[in-house]
């Protein structure tokens, strides 16, 4: 799951994955294409959202994304345009280009909508809708991988 700046979205998203998903056949993790909060909690509006839906993101810490994770990883979801393109400009072949997707493209087929980036002033009400964006896109990457 990738974000920019790896404290709003993705986090939710690896968290959201993580609870539907047994992790002794699914590894999800998160990052950002930033190095801004590398290290950091995730962004406590993000924390709150996701204690209100019984999830605890209180043991990620922010690291950025790696070349090294397109060997790690089979599926890379980003939420937005510009983490694509940052994202598929690290890929060395076509095979890890083809690892990379969008991932609100689970719910609206092929339209490439952005999951909103909430950190710049949005309330609870962003983070909501960001919440209930992933809930439903990690609703079905679970039930494709189960
Ligand atoms: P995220 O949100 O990509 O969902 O984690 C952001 C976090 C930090 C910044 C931008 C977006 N920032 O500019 O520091």
């Amino acid at each position: 799951m990738i974000c920019l700046g790896n404290i709003c979205r993705s986090p939710l998203a690896q968290a959201i994955l993580e609870s539907k998903v047994d992790s002794e056949e699914v590894m999800v993790d998160s990052a950002g294409t930033s190095n801004y909060h590398v290290g950091y909690l995730p962004d406590e509006r993000s924390i709150r959202i996701g204690k209100k839906f019984n999830l605890d993101l209180s043991a990620q810490r922010g690291r950025q994304f790696e070349i090294a994770d397109f060997d790690e990883f089979d599926q890379i979801y980003v939420m937005d345009h510009e983490n694509y393109s940052d994202v598929i400009s690290l890929a060395r072949n076509e095979e890890e280009k083809a690892k990379i997707s969008m991932i609100l493209n689970k719910v609206f087929i092929d339209e490439n909508r952005d999951v909103p980036d909430p950190y710049f002033g949005e309330g609870e009400e962003g983070f909501l809708n960001v919440y209930k964006l992933l809930d439903t896109a990690c609703d079905r990457i679970a039930n494709e991988l189960s």
